[in-house]
């Protein structure tokens, strides 16, 4: 197999695989999801050896990071068993998941002792209404719970993702930035992208980072620029002036990282993806249950990047968003 590093046709080396290893979820949050879901029968979903199979071969084309996500990945049963294999592969150095929060309390541990060594949780909100009113489901204990288990069980580094949304999430700002300092938690800001299942998102809509960073510093403290050290990390860092915490931003709408993306993504049914807004997608599944070889699999990995574009495009009149929305494409 030709083991070439994966690179597109403007330079960009690709080493993030982010796996999606379900498109369920027990919450139903509306920048994401439609209220009411079919999600894919469990035959169409990649099996542990499959997502392994595909990892492996992406560690030996240079891939080095893996994040899973979902929908959200602790509904798949045993998900620490997929962290156990993957973490054994050598030339991944880091695999690490974003999560709701709401099954952490029960699956920190686990997790941690299969060797994953870093997690994002989503929350938007600290307030119960509010959360209610985002995700469409109770639960806020349930993740504030997780976010301590998590804590408790040790892992290096704990991140909390907020979605900021013009006109709703202003008022959480705040409330959420304390709570990430009181408990020593990182905290990262990701500007609402055209991706929710409604097709309601709006331009509009867009809170930007950087009245985020004014929200911030009115409410909680001051802030300045944070040191860089991986220019390729598409988060703009922050730290707080007095030295206590970090926040950071995904400005994604308004201050776009394509230039520098490394990244690509297999769905839970085992398409495979260049860009979160792609509207094409290359299929690894239909190849991995015909008994295709390594090198096939790869080959169609490299044809999948080489055809990625620039960048999202957002502002352009041609900008299409993708028929899928994130739920089914992973975070
Ligand atoms: N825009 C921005 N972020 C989103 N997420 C889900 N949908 C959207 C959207 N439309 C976030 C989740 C989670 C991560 C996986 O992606 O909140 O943190
Ligand atoms: Fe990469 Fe696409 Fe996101 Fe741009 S929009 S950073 S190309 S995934």
């Amino acid at each position: 197999m030709n083991s070439l590093p994966i690179i597109d046709s403007f330079g960009r080396i690709h080493t993030s695989l982010r796996v999606s290893v379900t498109d369920r979820c027990n919450i139903r949050c509306f920048y994401c999801m439609p209220e009411v879901v079919r999600f894919l029968p469990q035959h169409e979903v990649l099996t542990f050896e499959e997502i392994f199979r595909v990892v492996r071969i992406g560690s030996e084309l240079g891939v080095t990071k893996i994040r899973l996500t979902g929908g959200e990945p602790l509904v798949r049963a045993e998900l620490w068993k997929l962290v156990e294999m993957l973490v054994t592969l050598s030339g991944i150095e880091e695999v690490t998941l974003t999560t709701n929060g709401i099954l952490l309390a029960e699956q920190a541990v686990a997790l941690k002792r299969a060797g994953l060594r870093r997690l994002n949780v989503s929350l938007d909100s600290i307030d119960p209404a509010m959360f209610q009113q985002i995700t469409r489901r109770p639960g806020l204990e349930k993740v504030l719970a997780g976010i301590m288990a998590a804590k408790d069980a040790g892992f290096d580094s704990i991140r909390l993702n907020a979605v900021s949304i013009k006109g709703l999430t202003e008022s959480e700002i705040g409330p959420l930035a304390q709570f990430a300092r009181q408990h020593e938690l990182d905290l990262r800001f990701i500007e609402f992208m055209p991706l929710d299942a409604d097709g309601a998102w709006e331009r509009n809509q867009v809170l930007s980072g950087s009245d985020v960073v004014k929200i911030i510093e009115a409410e909680v403290g001051a802030l300045e620029l944070a040191a860089r050290p991986d220019l390729r990390q598409p988060a703009v860092d922050f730290q707080y002036v007095d030295g206590r915490g970090r926040v950071g931003f995904i400005n994604s709408v308004s201050e776009p990282f394509c230039e520098s993306c490394n990244r690509m993504r297999i769905t839970a049914e085992g398409k495979f993806r260049n860009c979160l807004f792609s509207t094409v997608e290359w299929d690894l599944r239909e190849l991995l249950r015909s008994g295709a070889d390594d090198r096939q699999l790869a080959e169609r990995i490299r044809e999948c990047v080489a055809a990625k574009k620039a960048g999202h495009g957002m502002d352009s009149d041609e900008f299409l968003r993708p028929q899928k929305s994130m739920y089914q494409i992973g975070g």
